[in-house]
């Protein structure tokens, strides 16, 4: 059975891909993960695998498009005295790859936002106060490494990522006074559903190249943008 360490760590889109590998690594260094999944079985097959590890996770049903959902999340943690420490924001679509501004079309870029700048954003504002209570928090918001190249491709993906990583350095800003730590991060380009399988990193490098972001003391940035440790402009 691993320690557990105290604190609460919540995943967005924690069934496959690096939210997996970011929760299966948290659970392993004694965080007490919330699985955060759309479809249910799939969050309590995990919860029922790494707990005869030892491991401590919880899988909920949760969509980050849907406030109901979240707030079902909250709900029930409330109920059991749980607050979140560690948000990650990982849950994430793709949609029109490749596709230039003139092919784009706005269902993509609006579906986009709802789930990759708003899923976040209201992930961050029913967990924040919490945090902001308990003067402790560490979200990170994952983002692409491309996000300053303004060629015209992924148009709907960049953008919305884009506006994440804006949102980021806002909240953080407004944060800056508490133990609250709000960065955006790459997991670098992993091999994933979105990522493909000619990606350099595996999920789990992927995952492990941000652990260091929840780690952090009062000391740490906060509203930055991180590749695999290094802080990059945006
Ligand atoms: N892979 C890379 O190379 C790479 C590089 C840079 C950044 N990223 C970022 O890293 C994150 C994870 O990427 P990935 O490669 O692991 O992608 P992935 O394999 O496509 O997985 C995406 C995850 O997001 C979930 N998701 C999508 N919409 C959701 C919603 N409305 N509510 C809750 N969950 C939702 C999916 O759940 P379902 O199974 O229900 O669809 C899935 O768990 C994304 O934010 C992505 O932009 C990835």
């Amino acid at each position: 059975m691993v320690e557990h360490n105290g604190k609460t760590a919540l995943v967005t889109g924690a069934n496959r891909g690096i939210g997996k590998a970011i929760s299966y690594a948290l659970a392993k260094q004694g965080f007490f993960v919330i699985l955060g999944g759309r479809t249910l079985k799939d969050v309590k097959k995990l919860e029922k695998d790494w707990t005869n590890e030892g491991l401590h996770v919880h899988g909920v049903i949760l969509d980050v498009t849907n406030n109901g959902s979240i707030s079902m999340v909250k709900m029930a943690l409330m109920q059991n005295d749980i607050k979140v420490d560690i948000l990650i924001n990982n849950a994430g679509i793709f949609l029109e790859k490749k596709l230039p501004f003139s092919q784009s079309s706005e269902q993509a870029m609006i579906d986009s936002f709802q789930t990759n700048t708003m899923g976040a954003y209201r992930l961050s504002k029913e967990f924040l106060p919490d945090m902001l209570a308990n003067n402790y928090g560490r979200i990170i918001n994952l983002v692409p490494g491309i996000i300053k190249e303004t060629a015209s491709i992924h148009v709907a993906y960049k953008v919305s990522k884009m506006a994440l990583m804006t949102l980021t350095a806002m909240m953080a800003d407004e944060y800056k006074d508490a133990n609250i730590k709000i960065n955006s991060a790459c997991p670098m380009w992993c091999r994933t559903d979105m990522g493909g399988p000619r990606a350099t990193y595996s999920a789990e490098e992927g995952a492990n190249s941000l652990l260091w972001l929840i780690n952090t003391d009062e000391h740490s940035p906060t509203g930055k943008f991180f590749i695999n440790g290094q802080e990059k402009p945006f």
